[in-house]
Order: structure tokens, then sequence, then C-alpha cells
């Protein structure tokens, strides 16, 4: 499964419940990238500029990390991935390293979000994580960039009929129940 959805519509917090419920592993490439920097990786030192300014890491660089994760034995269960692919050459990646392992994507999960709203709620976490790349005016690139980049993934994966739209305001909880029951219903009409 993917979860894609703009900066701050959830995908983190929903993928975590997600996961849980269907007992799959969480691939969040931000984390990773993350994580990265904390550890001060060569890899976490190429990311950080662009993730400071809210740009895409180029996609050598992600490609080549998320086709490494993918061979790790714990996704064979199944996996959710946060955040990639997020450009049509990522999309075709991902297409290539599943069809090695006779793989395919089940579900796209696509968050829905206000724009503004979306500002406000990374805003707040701005003052709770300081994550360095929630700066009102990174946000707003951000946000452009999924518009600019990541709705043609989005468009592309609807061609196959696998994407659901959710709405991604409101409570926490019932974003979560909505998710659930549109993956039951796609599971249900195949
Ligand atoms: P990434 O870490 O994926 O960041 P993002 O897409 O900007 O999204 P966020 O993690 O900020 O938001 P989220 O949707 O996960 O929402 P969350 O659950 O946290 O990517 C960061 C950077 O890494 C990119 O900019 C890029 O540089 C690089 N990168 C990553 N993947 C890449 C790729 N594939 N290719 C190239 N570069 C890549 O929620 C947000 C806040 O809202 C939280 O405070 C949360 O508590 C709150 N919240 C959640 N749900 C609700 C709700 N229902 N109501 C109210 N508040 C809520
Ligand atoms: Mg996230």
């Amino acid at each position: 499964m993917l979860i894609v959805g703009p900066p701050g519509s959830g995908k983190g917090t929903q993928s975590e419940r997600i996961t849980e419920r269907l007992n799959i592993v969480a691939i969040s490439t931000g984390d990773i990238f993350r994580a990265n920097v904390k550890g001060q990786t060569p890899l976490g030192l190429e990311a950080k500029k662009y993730m400071d300014a809210g740009d895409y890491v180029p996609d050598s660089v992600t490609n080549k990390m998320v086709r490494d994760r993918l061979q790790q034995d714990d996704v064979a269960n199944g996996f959710l991935l946060d955040g990639y692919p997020r450009t049509l050459a990522q999309v075709e990646e991902l297409a290539s390293i599943l069809a090695a392992d006779g793989a395919t994507l089940d579900v796209v999960l696509q968050l829905i979000a206000d724009d503004e709203e979306l500002v406000q709620r990374l805003l707040g976490r701005a003052k709770e994580l300081g994550r360095s790349d929630d700066d009102e005016k990174v946000i707003r690139h951000r946000l452009e960039l999924y518009h600019t980049e990541t709705e043609a993934v989005v468009a592309k994966y609807a061609e196959q009929g696998i994407v659901v739209k959710v709405d991604g305001l409101g409570a926490v909880d019932e974003v979560t129940e909505r998710i659930m029951t549109a993956i039951d219903s796609l599971a249900g009409s195949s």
C-alpha cells in the first residue's frame, strides 16, 4: 500500500495506526532521511540541504534508498510506503522493484486536506517538535511541490483504479475509521 497526501495531511499519524491494524510494516522515506540526518551519515548530509529547503531529494538518491529498504525480510507480509513515490520517475522505479518480486500494489490511499488548514497544523507542530522544514515559507513550498509533482503520481495510479481518496480533516480517530472503511470497500469491489 501507499499513503499519499500533502505535507501535514496525516500520513505519518495514520500510517502508524493502519500498519498496526493490518500487521504490515510502515516505511516513511521522510523518517529514514531524518534518521540519517541525525546520525550524520553521508546520505543524511546529502539529503539535509534539500529537506531544509522543502525540495525533493534527487530521485537517484531516494530510489536507491527505497530499493535497499524493500530488500529487507520484514516486508514479506506487506508494507505501507509513506511519502514515496512522489515523482513519476519514482513511480517507475517502484514498479520495477515490485515486478522483480512478482508483487503489485493493492491500494493507494490519498489524504485530502485544505492547504491553509495544513499550514496551521504544521506551524503547530513546529512549536512542539521543531522540524527544520516546518517554517511557513518552506511549508508553502512543500505544498506547492505536492501540487505540481505528486498529484501527477496519484493521477497515474488512478488509471489503475487503485486510488481511494479519504477526507483528512476531523479527529484523528475519525480519519482512521474512514481509511479502514475505504480499504475494505476497495477490497470488496475487486
Ligand atoms: P516527509 O517527512 O514525508 O514530510 P511531508 O510529506 O512534508 O509530510 P509530513 O511528515 O510533514 O506530514 P504528514 O502527512 O506525515 O502528517 P503528520 O502525520 O506528521 O518528507 C520530508 C522531506 O523529505 C521532503 O520535503 C523531502 O525533502 C524528503 N523526501 C521524503 N520523501 C521523499 C521522496 N519520496 N522523494 C524525494 N524527497 C523526499 O501530521 C502533521 C501534524 O498534524 C502533526 O502535528 C499531527 O499531530 C497533526 N495531525 C495529524 N492528523 C491530524 C488531524 N486529523 N487533525 C489535527 N491534527 C492532525
Ligand atoms: Mg510524515
